[in-house]
This record gives structure tokens, C-alpha cells and sequence, in this order.
């Protein structure tokens, strides 16, 4: 493994059921990934990110609830305040259901990484897998990608290609693209962690 001096901490926004943030963490704890966990911001006071976050990681989470600001802006100053009081190198977004505001981007420019449950640039947006289901696309998968100003635009990491059978239903597409996302998200962020990957263009090389 490459020598890397000041190991990079990650800190993570989720809204949901953070089975993203939790395969990310847990090799960031196993050391798998050289570097430090930051915190974890949701928007939703019942999302079970926090709890894993509490119990699995001991790692310092909040809820930072949008209805409490006036505006987005103001709502994402204080989530970049926590980020930036954590030291935060890298910021993914492991199923966080909003929009980053070019504000927000900006505050973290090129270090924010996410992923997205198709190959882009088919299907951006909400409901990805049931996008490409009804489409009757053959292959689907996942991507992850560092975010930029658009939806889900940015300069890609890593994709996985997955097949859609007849026989399958919506769930077992879903399932199987889950089971890729756990691989390529950590394996890039440990990239990203490594300092390997470089921007040209709007292309991701990998060192
Ligand atoms: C994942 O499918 C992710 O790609 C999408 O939302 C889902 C979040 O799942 N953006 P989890 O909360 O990481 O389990």
C-alpha cells in the first residue's frame, strides 16, 4: 500500500437506510481505507444511518433538520460548518436524498463523492433502478461519481454493469445493484483516500 502522510477524514450525509455509509465506514475502521471517519449529517430524524452511526461506529452523527432554516443556503452553511469544524476532507453522499446547491459544491469542490444506483448518464435522478426496469434496459448498474453543480453529472469514478433477467422482479435487480454499490463506493473512496484519482477534463483518470 502507497505511504500516505496525513490520512484524509471522511464524513458522510445520508438520509435513509445507510447501508452505503455503513460499507464505507467499516473498512475505514478495518483500516482497509487509510483514513480517519468524520461525522455524519441526515436530514431525516429517523434515518438508521444514525443509529448505525451511534451504535456500530461511535462516531459523532447529527441531525440537521431542514425545516428549522429559513433557507437552503442557510440550512447548508450549518452542515458545512460541521464538516469544516470535523476537518472534513472528503464528503460522500451515501443515499442523501437532496439536491447540493452550487453554494455547497463549490465549499467542497471536486471532494464530494456519490452513488447512484445506474449506469449514468442513463437514468439520473430519483427511482434509478425502477427507471431502468421499466425501460426494459438489459443492463443496468451503478456509478459513482464526484458531484458537481447538476444531477447526478459529475465526472465519473467507477461503474458496475449488472444484468436484468426476464424472470427478475424490481426488488431482485435493486438487490443485486446494492450488492455493487457496496463495492465500488468504498473502493473509491479508498482510491480518492490514496490520492489516485485525477480529474481531466471531465474524466476521472486513475494513477
Ligand atoms: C442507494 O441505492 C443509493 O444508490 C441511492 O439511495 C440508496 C441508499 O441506500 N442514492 P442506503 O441508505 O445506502 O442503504
Amino acid at each position: 500500500m502507497k505511504f500516505i502522510k496525513n490520512k484524509k477524514t471522511v464524513s458522510f450525509l445520508a438520509s435513509g437506510r445507510g447501508s452505503n455509509f455503513s460499507a464505507v465506514a467499516r473498512k475505514i475502521v478495518s483500516k482497509e481505507i487509510n483514513a480517519k471517519l468524520g461525522i455524519l449529517v441526515c436530514d431525516k430524524s429517523d434515518a438508521k444511518a444514525l443509529s448505525i452511526a451511534k451504535e456500530e461506529f461511535e462516531m459523532n452523527s447529527y441531525f440537521v433538520d431542514p425545516k428549522s432554516y429559513f433557507t437552503k443556503t442557510e440550512y447548508e452553511e450549518k452542515i458545512v460548518k460541521l464538516l469544516k469544524e470535523a476537518k472534513t476532507d472528503l464528503v460522500v453522499t451515501a443515499g442523501y436524498m437532496r439536491i447540493l446547491s452550487p453554494y455547497f459544491v463549490n465549499e467542497f469542490k471536486n471532494r464530494i463523492i456519490n452513488i447512484h444506483p445506474a449506469l449514468l448518464p442513463s437514468f439520473p435522478g430519483l427511482n434509478a433502478q425502477s427507471q431502468a426496469f421499466d425501460y426494459g434496459v438489459k443492463f443496468t448498474g451503478c456509478t459513482s461519481h464526484f458531484i458537481d453543480e447538476g444531477t447526478d453529472t459529475g465526472p465519473i469514478i467507477m461503474q458496475s454493469a449488472v444484468r436484468i433477467y426476464d424472470s427478475d422482479l424490481l426488488s431482485d435487480v435493486s438487490a443485486r445493484i446494492l450488492a455493487e454499490e457496496h463495492r465500488v463506493l468504498p473502493e473509491s473512496v479508498k482510491l480518492f483516500c490514496e490520492d489516485k484519482l485525477r480529474i481531466v477534463g471531465r474524466t476521472v483518470i486513475t494513477k
